[in-house]
């Protein structure tokens, strides 16, 4: 088979390491470029700087396709396309923060033969923008091309290997081209590959409101089931049987209605936001965004209400979190529900202890006077009611027997639906998930 374009990816980031090491692996040569020297120090040691399964076996195997470095010299040099995975954090505002974008669009020389291929979620119009800007800098012949990334944290690498769609905005130049041949073996067999990867190629704005736009339909579909929980809540239903009955429906799908307690990530809480900002900043009133950011603020404190109702206050109770990472199988603390409750239980004058598989060093320095436990059994130690957070499987998997044994009190709040509640009740807890009682509770199955 002909040789693999090689290329350059800016940003060594979740999203900039696992497309290097994506790439490496379909046979590219990678320059990855960080301007963060310690971060290059560490990956040419060998060590992976997040947590990501199957991601540091990934870099390990393509090791000699991959070179770290802080100059961005031999990435233009080596490489005609640039892949572009640096940070757009919220500014104060919720629009797009774009320096760490725009600094690398200055740091390109004039080329023609070189193109940005953008992987980090940018507001609608960087492109056209950046191209503004090339014009200005005298370097029009530099190519641009908008690719979102889809990943998951958690299945990054099998979700950039077998992608659902992979879309390629551009201007239906070379660059485009050469992007999607460096997708090609993950496309469908119609597009010359043997993967999943339905083939989206568009022009620069419209592949940049896929990656908007989709991230905050799925917001939505969180922030809709979260509230269809706490209308069963008052009407006993159980939302699990309601997501199930609504999900068979092919027009809706069974995926992300599980109702909990709220969204968090790198991703949703700053996509939801920087898009209804990019509404508002031209001039449409983006209404039901607003709800939907409104929902999933409110739901992270439904659980205080609850703890209340069942201990009758909160001054110096003991209140166990059980997982703190916004998600199972990741690291990650960004917008984390467990910051807003452990901060809302301390203010209320609860003690809050707490424990996670892995996210705890990440955690320690943002949970101020929550004691960190661990283990789930200890973090359960004296505890009036323990809270499940984050979906872990050894959560799921835990003895409810050893968990009340453990406790002082008996309240047990599953704040993802990932516990059995009838086994709870039989283990003489307290038990209260999202949007269903104990009668109706058993538990959501795992991983839809
Ligand atoms: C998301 C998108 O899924 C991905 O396509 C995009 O590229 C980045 O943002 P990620 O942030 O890794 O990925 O996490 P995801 O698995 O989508 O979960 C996001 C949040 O929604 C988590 O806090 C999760 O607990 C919550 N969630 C998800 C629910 O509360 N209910 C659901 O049914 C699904």
């Amino acid at each position: 088979s002909a040789a693999r374009e090689p290329i350059g990816v800016i940003g060594t980031g979740y999203v900039g390491l696992v497309t290097a090491a994506g790439f490496a692996e379909l046979g590219s040569d990678v320059v990855c470029v960080d301007i963060d020297a310690e971060k290059v120090a560490r990956l040419n040691r060998g060590e992976i700087p997040i947590y990501e399964p199957g991601l540091a076996e990934l870099v390990a195997k393509n090791r000699e396709r991959l070179t770290f470095t802080t100059d961005i010299a031999p990435a233009l040099e080596r490489a005609r396309l640039l892949f572009v995975a640096v940070g757009t954090p919220p500014t104060y505002s919720g629009d797009a923060d774009l320096s760490a974008v725009n600094a690398v669009v200055g740091a390109m020389p004039a080329s023609d033969r070189h193109a940005l291929v953008m992987k980090s979620t940018v507001p609608v119009g960087t492109g056209a923008n950046t191209k503004r800007l090339f014009a200005e800098q005298g370097k029009s012949g530099f190519r641009y091309v908008s690719c979102p990334e889809f990943l998951k944290e958690g299945t990054a690498v099998a979700d950039f290997l077998a992608p659902d769609r992979v879309v390629v905005g551009d201007d239906g130049d070379w660059a485009g081209d050469a992007v999607v041949d460096l997708y090609r073996p993950l496309l469908v067999p119609d597009e010359g590959g043997n993967g999943p990867g339905q083939l989206v190629r568009t022009d620069i704005a419209s592949a940049e409101m896929v990656k908007l736009a989709s991230n905050a339909f799925l917001a939505t579909k969180i922030s809709f089931i979260n509230e269809i929980a706490n209308v069963c809540e008052e009407t006993g239903a159980d939302v699990v049987e309601v997501a199930r009955g609504m999900g068979l429906d092919e027009r809706i799908g069974p995926k992300f209605l599980n109702a909990g307690i709220g969204f968090g990530g790198s991703c949703f809480p700053k996509d939801v936001t920087a898009l209804k900002q990019l509404a508002g900043n031209s001039g449409y009133h983006f209404q039901l965004l607003n709800s939907v950011i409104e929902v999933n603020e409110l739901q992270k404190r439904r659980v205080i209400g609850k703890l209340e109702k069942h201990l009758g206050g909160l001054v110096g109770k003991r209140i166990a979190l059980l997982g703190l990472a916004f998600k199972p199988n990741t690291d990650d603390m960004r917008e984390a529900s467990s910051l807003v409750l452990a901060a809302r239980l301390q203010a209320a004058g609860a003690d809050v202890v707490a424990h996670d598989p892995i996210s705890g060093e990440v955690a320690k320095p943002m949970l101020r006077g929550v004691e960190l436990a661990p283990d789930a059994l200890s973090a359960a130690h004296g505890a009036d009611a323990v809270v499940l957070v984050t979906e872990w499987q050894e959560f799921r998997d835990l003895d409810l027997a050893d968990l009340r044994a453990a406790m002082r009190g008996d309240v047990l709040i599953d704040g993802r639906n990932a516990l059995d509640g009838e086994a709870a009740v039989a283990a003489g807890l307290r038990y209260e998930g999202i949007g269903r009682t104990a009668r109706s509770a058993a538990p959501a199955a795992a991983g839809v």
